[in-house]
């Protein structure tokens, strides 16, 4: 009998496991606790923009005209505990308000409700990021609480998918990572990902904790190396070097690797920052402190970062951003996503404006969720539109919409020809052929 799946928890994780799960064969049955989320997704309809994914929905849930049927919505936790024998756990772990720790609330309370209904013998996967010691604790309490008692077991498989890749680094990822607590775990594990594993992808057995912190140390690692570039980026400004030329002849070393080694204004999103915030903190408890104090200098470059965007843009315009009009290009965190948490782009268009400039924001798929989060700056149906009168644009999340930008036309309707590439990703030639000053954080100016 194949083994029936559920998903706990239906985000970027969630949704995108659920479908994956559904592709790889397996009947699946999603819970979220917001009965909207259950709806729309119960429709083929992603709550969020990520590319393949609405696509890969559609083509299983049950209900859609042609779809495989393999894939269905509740928001009932008895319904999910009588269907699976594997529970996979994916709700989010936000950082706490006021606080560098994680808030292990929306964990807490899954498990919670999950343990009662598990009367039979099951598997319960968590692959929420969460602090070290986690799992080992979430363990016994499924024992106590989950009618079955031992027959529940519990490992922990860690997610590193990329927001804009979620579809293809879940059916394809780099490596699969479970932490077990006992044999049945990795047995049904196997079994689960038995394709990707057949198609190469790593399969790393560990116990709970080093599963745990695989994740973080992960995060952490690609957090310090853009920082470590941002860091040099700074060194070149000072020095009047070229940051963009630097990483790429460093990048030819294969030990470093080309990859993550793209200056700009920084990282942002609903993971880096949290992640190693939250793991400063845990290794605080743990008493190890002293081991992640540098990632308190990654997070200081990452913010800097941020604030050095907003005094070039504030140099550009003449020291003031009174009565400046300031065009910004992206809100989004990065390309190829509509997440706005902690987007250094709506960050920096968040500063300029509580400093008096006259913001104009567009982005191809952020629009909603940056209306949501700041409500008082203008924002424009096109990339020409928000730059109308600017003078000067910012371009802050590096869409394949903004190198596409003609500079000549683009050039006509701005008050100011004047760009401040904060991605490092347009042409400077080409801008600067069309008559552009052109400036790029740790480039030289010339
Ligand atoms: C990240 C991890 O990559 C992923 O493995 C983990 O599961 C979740 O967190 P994600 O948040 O989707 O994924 O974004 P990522 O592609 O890592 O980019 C994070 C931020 O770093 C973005 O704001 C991006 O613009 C920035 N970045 C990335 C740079 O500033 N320079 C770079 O060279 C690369």
């Amino acid at each position: 009998m194949a083994l029936k799946i559920t998903v706990i928890g239906t985000g970027y994780l969630g949704a995108t496991h659920a479908a994956a799960m559904a592709e790889l064969g397996f009947e699946v049955l999603g819970l979220d606790v917001v009965p909207e989320k259950i709806e729309m997704l119960s429709r083929g309809k992603v709550p969020m923009y990520e590319p393949g994914l609405e696509e890969l929905l559609r083509k299983h849930v049950a209900g859609i005209e042609g779809s495989t049927g393999r894939l269905r919505f509740t928001t009932s936790w008895e319904e999910v505990g009588e269907f699976g024998d594997v529970h996979f756990v994916c709700v989010n772990t936000p950082q706490k308000h006021g606080e560098y720790a994680c808030d292990m609330s929306f964990v807490e309370s899954a498990f919670a409700a999950l343990a009662p209904q598990l009367r039979r013998p099951a598997l319960v996967v968590g692959k929420s990021t969460v602090p070290v010691g986690s799992a080992a604790r979430l363990a016994e309490l499924l024992a106590d609480l989950a009618p079955a008692g031992r027959d529940v077991e519990l490992a922990w498989n860690p997610e590193f998918l990329r927001e804009g890749f979620a579809v293809q680094d879940t059916l394809q990822p780099d490596r699969i990572v479970v932490g077990i607590g006992g044999e049945r775990g990795e047995k049904l594990l196997r079994e689960v990902y038995a394709i990707p594993i057949a198609e190469g992808s790593p399969f790393v057995v560990a116990d709970y904790p080093t599963a745990e912190l695989v994740k973080t140390a992960a995060n952490s690692f690609l957090a310090t190396k853009i920082s470590f570039i941002n860091a040099m980026a700074e060194v070149c400004e000072a020095a009047d070097g070229d940051v963009a030329k630097l990483a790429e002849a460093i990048g030819h070393d294969e030990r470093i690797g080309k990859k993550f080694l793209r200056a700009g204004i920084g990282f942002g999103g609903g993971c880096l920052p949290k992640d190693i915030r939250a793991f400063m903190a845990r290794a605080g408890e743990l008493g190890a402190d002293q081991a992640l104090t540098f990632l308190r200098e990654v997070d200081s470059i990452n913010m800097r970062r941020r604030a050095h965007m907003v005094e070039l843009a504030r140099e550009t315009v003449g020291g003031s951003f009174l009565g400046q009009r300031v065009a910004v290009l992206g809100a989004s965190f990065k390309p190829d996503s509509d997440d706005v948490r902690d987007s250094p782009a709506l960050n920096v268009a968040g500063q300029i404006h509580l400093q008096g400039g006259q913001v104009t924001v567009y982005d191809p798929k952020g629009m909603e969720n940056a209306r949501r989060v700041f409500p008082t700056l203008t924002y424009a149906p096109s990339a020409p539109e928000a730059c109308r009168g600017a003078h000067v644009v910012l371009h802050l999340t590096e869409w394949g919409e903004f190198r596409e930008l003609d500079p000549a036309a683009l050039a006509e309707v701005v008050a100011e020809p004047r760009i401040l590439d904060g991605r490092n990703a347009l042409d400077a030639a080409v801008w600067r052929a069309a008559g552009w000053t052109y400036r790029a954080m740790g480039r030289p100016r010339v």
